[in-house]
């Protein structure tokens, strides 16, 4: 047990694993992108990105190609978005707890930002329509499939029921959908696009599909607000980086995506069963959500466990790193969620993540160690 404990266990990143990384196969589309665009993608291009795939983007969404940007990730995207579509001091609405990196983006810019809490089946809409009542909201930020950090995806009446009030409150819904395509078992929901197209933008990547570091992104949305965020873009980077942009576009041409789907789907399906199995079997008196996708197990502790105290303990004691739960919280109380990334470890690691952080909780609510 002591050598075991002395591997540090990172239960923090929501990243892919490098065995989930196609290197070769981007290798290949680079050279090919190169042989048959290298005069486009080496040089200065608008800032709405590489037109073939721009318009391959948009044609699959059924929607014309000024509908789509495409940018260096879509957490950018997010942050051009927020400065063009609001003004320092006004309201955002987001999902309590949510993605850290886009309240940094929305606290960078001073806006206003009220959380809602979550549900096993998505926002609370009453909490949702007192904040829109008290707050006026331009904008409601959320991640509706497989959220950023607990997992969970919200139902169909729910999203019907967010369209309602986005509607009678001209509310924009921006949807942020990186891991929709990563679905292991169910069906799809309808995106609020399908269900509001004139009241959402959609941000998605290729970062959690195919690779982070070729940082492709895209917006999908009104025209006028798309073209007001690719004004923005152009004076902060004059062009996206189009290299990736191309190997994205070879890669889709190739028709490399579906299997790539597949094998991360078969990746980590197993690692997210043995993350759900572990969580029963250790930490019986905690909740957690049931994703059938993604990236992330979010995990209420038992009553009496304090996360702050638990993540000490869990590191001081057991090796184990997890992270810090405040910055998912816009507002409200951080102090029982915990989020559990499962795709970066393997199952024996995930087994024995859950059995520190479960000892962790063990010592905590006995007063610490
Ligand atoms: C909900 C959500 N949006 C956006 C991102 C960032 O995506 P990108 O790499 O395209 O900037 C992430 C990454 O973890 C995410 O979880």
């Amino acid at each position: 047990m002591a050598t075991e404990l002395e591997r540090i266990i990172k239960l923090t990143r929501g990243v892919p694993p490098d065995e989930a990384l196609p290197c070769e196969l981007v290798g290949e589309c680079c050279a090919q992108a190169l042989a048959d665009h290298g005069e486009v993608l080496l040089q200065y291009n608008p800032a709405t990105g590489f037109a073939p795939l721009r318009e391959l983007l948009a044609e699959q969404a059924g929607a014309p190609s000024d509908a789509l940007l495409l940018g260096n990730g879509s957490i950018q995207l997010l942050f051009f978005l927020a400065r063009v579509a609001l003004s320092e001091g006004e309201t955002v609405v987001t999902e309590r707890p949510t993605y850290d990196r886009a309240l940094t983006a929305f606290r960078t810019l001073r806006l206003n930002v009220v959380g809602v809490p979550m549900e096993d089946d998505g926002l609370n809409v009453d909490a949702l329509e007192e904040a829109i009542n008290r707050h006026r909201p331009r904008l409601l930020y959320t991640v509706p499939d497989f959220q950023n950090p607990t997992g969970i995806t919200a139902s169909t009446a729910k999203r019907e029921a967010v369209v309602e009030l986005a509607q009678r409150h001209d509310v924009l819904i921006v949807e942020d959908i990186p891991y929709r395509l990563l679905r292991y078992k169910g069906t799809d929901v309808p995106s609020y696009r399908e269900l509001t197209p004139r009241h959402t933008m959609q941000l998605s990547s290729f970062s959690k599909l195919l690779a982070p570091g070729l940082r492709v992104g895209w917006a999908l949305g009104d025209p006028a607000l798309v073209a007001r965020m690719a004004k923005v873009a152009e004076d902060a980077y004059i062009t996206p980086g189009l290299l990736g942009q191309g190997v994205v576009y070879e890669f889709l041409r190739r028709g490399h995506l579906e299997p790539n789907l597949r094998t991360l789907k078969a990746l980590y399906t197993p690692r997210l069963e043995a993350l759900l199995r572990g969580l029963e079997r250790e930490l019986p008196e905690g909740t957690w959500a049931h994703p059938q996708g993604g990236f992330f197990v979010g995990l209420s502790l038992p009553p009496g466990a304090d996360v702050r105290d638990v993540a000490r303990v869990a590191r001081e004691s057991y090796g184990l790193v997890v992270s810090d739960s405040g910055g998912f919280f816009p507002d409200g109380d951080p102090s029982r969620f915990v989020r559990l990334p499962f795709c970066a470890l393997d199952e024996n690691e995930i087994g024995q993540a859950v059995a520190r952080l479960a000892w962790a909780v063990d010592d905590s609510r006995k007063g610490g160690r």
